[in-house]
């Protein structure tokens, strides 16, 4: 079925069946962009409380800039992957230092900042700013992998599924849009036993209706 519909099913899914997540809440871009440096290795039931005390400590991305690097590095004890840390408090000083302390709107300056790749920025600028910028983390991979039933492994097709990340996105809707895509790869698309029968796209799935949903995304050869 066509674009639209399925910009539709899913919004309407994501209206009956999305998380209620602390981030979704605000439209704060510093509290956005925490959220999605920590969702970067990390799964949301263990960000959760870290991402409540990181913004009790550091409220504002002002606040972030003041605190010593032992302070911040303190705050992500038992995260992981520290050089997310470590380029959350250089990309604070940046943003202060090059755009007065009002984080940037523009795609490539976001990009710019360390720690942030294509999905983070587009998960960043889509949630704070509902701008219509794709996001292609795991999640969605594999929900695009199966949606077009793609018989190489993700990583050998990265163009085509940022091609189809961007054809699908719903240019009026990126916020929840994005957001719902996330959800649907987390809680119904997911690695093992997807719940196919209450999935939004089961209609115009393609590896559903070929029934290899277990079996994708190809693994890597190794
Ligand atoms: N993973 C990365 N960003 C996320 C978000 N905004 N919500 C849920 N999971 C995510």
């Amino acid at each position: 079925c066509g674009v639209h519909l399925k910009r539709q099913l899913l919004l309407s899914w994501y209206a009956q069946s999305g998380r209620d997540l602390p981030w979704r809440r605000c439209r704060d871009p510093y509290q956005i962009w925490v959220s999605e440096i920590m969702l970067q290795q990390t799964q949301v039931k263990t960000v959760i409380p870290y991402y409540h005390r990181w913004l009790e400590q550091f409220p504002s991305l002002e606040s972030l800039t003041v605190a010593n690097l032992q302070q911040v590095l303190k705050a992500w004890e038992g995260l992981g992957y520290y050089s997310r840390a470590r380029n959350l408090h250089r990309a604070a000083q940046k943003i202060v230092q090059e755009y007065g302390g009002v984080f940037p709107r523009q795609l490539q300056e976001v990009l710019a900042l360390p720690g942030i790749g294509p999905t983070t920025a587009g998960g960043i600028l889509s949630a704070a700013f509902n701008q219509p910028v794709a996001i292609l983390d795991g999640n969605v991979k594999r929900v695009l992998t199966r949606l077009v039933a793609l018989s190489v492994p993700p990583a050998k097709a990265m163009k085509q599924l940022w091609q189809i990340s961007e054809a699908l996105l719903d240019k009026e809707h990126p916020r929840d849009f994005n957001q719902a895509l996330m959800d649907l790869g987390a809680t119904v698309c997911t690695p093992k036993n997807p719940n196919c029968t209450s999935c939004p796209w089961k209609d115009s799935c393609q590896a559903y209706n070929l029934g290899i949903q277990s079996q994708l995304p190809m693994r890597e050869l190794s």
